[in-house]
């Protein structure tokens, strides 16, 4: 068995850990950037003009789409972002002290697996995960327990590293995941390891339209897919019903 298998959640606990401080400028490299301006996207895709006043990011590792929606939103919230590495939180802790948001902007740390959400019923009215189903042991688990704690009428944002349709595409993509990012990781990271399994995880999760037809199963409804630079990116945005 691989060192990091997600059908051993410790293992990817312990990896992402071990990551975590180097986690925003080894993300910054692999993605070339592009990682911005996807985490805008998520953030632009849920956020209805009446802001949230309850977020969630689950799998928020260093805070990145949770700060992204905080910067934006100008009405009171309470911000919950949900890991289960406690170094990843603490590297999210960390950041935020740095950013000043303001006191009407409240956040709230949660050391959790993302299939067993802490959080009340009915009780959240935007929820987000980026970069973070793919590496959960069941992706359903973790849908049914986002529209367990969504209110009614409330969001959901799926952004998920994917692979392109088109063959000629995915086919350089496939060949910088191959070899550019493994040499990256390890020209720029002390653990060559986790950025492999980040690699085989992209092209061995489930493809958009099988994720989309897993919230719908899960009972979610108006889903839609929102395909980026081809496809080596994907948001999937659903609601719960009224
Ligand atoms: C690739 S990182 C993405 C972090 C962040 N969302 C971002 O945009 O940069 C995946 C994160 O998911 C967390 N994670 C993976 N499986 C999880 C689970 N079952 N429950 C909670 N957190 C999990 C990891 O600890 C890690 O911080």
């Amino acid at each position: 068995m691989d060192k990091y298998n997600k059908n051993d959640p410790a293992s990817i606990q312990s990896m992402f850990t071990s990551i975590a401080n180097n986690y925003d400028r080894t993300n910054a490299i692999l993605s070339l950037q592009l990682h911005k301006y996807w985490n805008r996207s998520l953030i632009r895709s849920v956020v209805t003009p009446a802001s949230p006043k309850d977020f969630l990011d689950l799998c928020s590792g260093t805070g990145e789409i949770a700060f992204t929606y905080l910067k934006q939103a100008h009405t009171p919230c309470q911000t919950y972002l949900l890991d289960f590495s406690e170094g990843m939180l603490a590297c999210a802790k960390d950041k935020a002290s740095r950013l000043h948001f303001p006191v009407t902007h409240q956040l709230h740390y949660i050391q959790a697996d993302a299939q067993k959400i802490p959080l009340p019923d009915s009780s959240i009215d935007c929820a987000t995960i980026a970069y973070g189903i793919r590496n959960v042991k069941e992706p359903g688990l973790c849908l049914q327990e986002v529209l367990r704690v969504l209110r009614p009428g409330g969001t959901f944002g799926i952004l998920e590293l994917t692979q392109p349709s088109n063959p000629l595409w995915r086919f350089s993509h496939r060949l910088y995941l191959n070899t550019m990012v493994p040499l990256l990781g390890r020209c720029f990271t002390s653990n060559q390891a986790a950025y492999q399994y980040l690699c085989n995880s992209i092209q061995s999760f489930i493809q958009p339209a099988d994720l989309k037809g897993l919230l719908l199963n899960k009972g979610f409804h108006e889903v839609k897919s929102i395909s980026l630079i081809g496809g080596i990116a994907t948001i999937l945005v659903a609601k719960k019903s009224l």
